[in-house]
């Protein structure tokens, strides 16, 4: 059995990719089993592309190569998933308004739940600023992994190889 996580931005082409590769690279490197790793948007704006270069590039310096295409998040994922992990709380309410009954709040998390570090609660949208906030992006996704992933290991929800 498999725990299936979803990270969730409103492009799917900074953020969320990020929060993906990072994660994914963490759970290789700690030789994890059991996890099954995707990203969505709530928007359909860059439905097919690769993540925005300019991601990509401050990842791959830090070793993330990030392969992911963007699609967009459907009511589909809350029967898919376990985890829904949102960038910020606007992603949050777009993606509970697909869930008017609420029946999958319990599911859905702002990813800055389980950051260590960062103590704010949105995922700054790196998309209309500079190099810094790409990398702060990249900052706070590293370290929400590792809480993440502490947090799987102690519910009992992840393996070793
Ligand atoms: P993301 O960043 O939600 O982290 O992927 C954005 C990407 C694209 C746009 C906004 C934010 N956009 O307006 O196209």
């Amino acid at each position: 059995m498999s725990v299936n996580i979803l990270f969730v931005c409103l492009g799917n082409i900074c953020r969320s990719p990020a929060a993906e590769g990072a994660f994914i690279d963490l759970v290789q490197r700690q030789n994890v089993d059991g996890l099954n790793i995707d990203s969505a948007g709530t928007s359909a704006y860059h439905t097919g592309e690769l993540a925005d270069p300019r991601m990509r590039e401050h990842a791959l310096k830090r070793g993330l190569d990030l392969t992911s295409r963007a699609r967009q998040f459907v009511k589909e994922d809350f029967e898919k998933f376990d985890y829904i992990l949102c960038m910020d709380q606007s992603n949050y309410t777009n993606v509970m308004k697909l869930d008017p009954e609420k029946n999958f709040k319990n599911k859905v998390y702002l990813f800055s739940h389980f950051c260590r570090f960062f103590s704010g609660k949105d995922v700054p949208d790196p998309y209309f600023g500079g190099a810094e906030g790409f990398e702060e992006v990249l900052d706070i996704v590293q370290d929400g992994s590792i809480g993440l992933l502490e947090h799987l290991k102690k519910a009992g929800l992840c393996g070793e190889k």
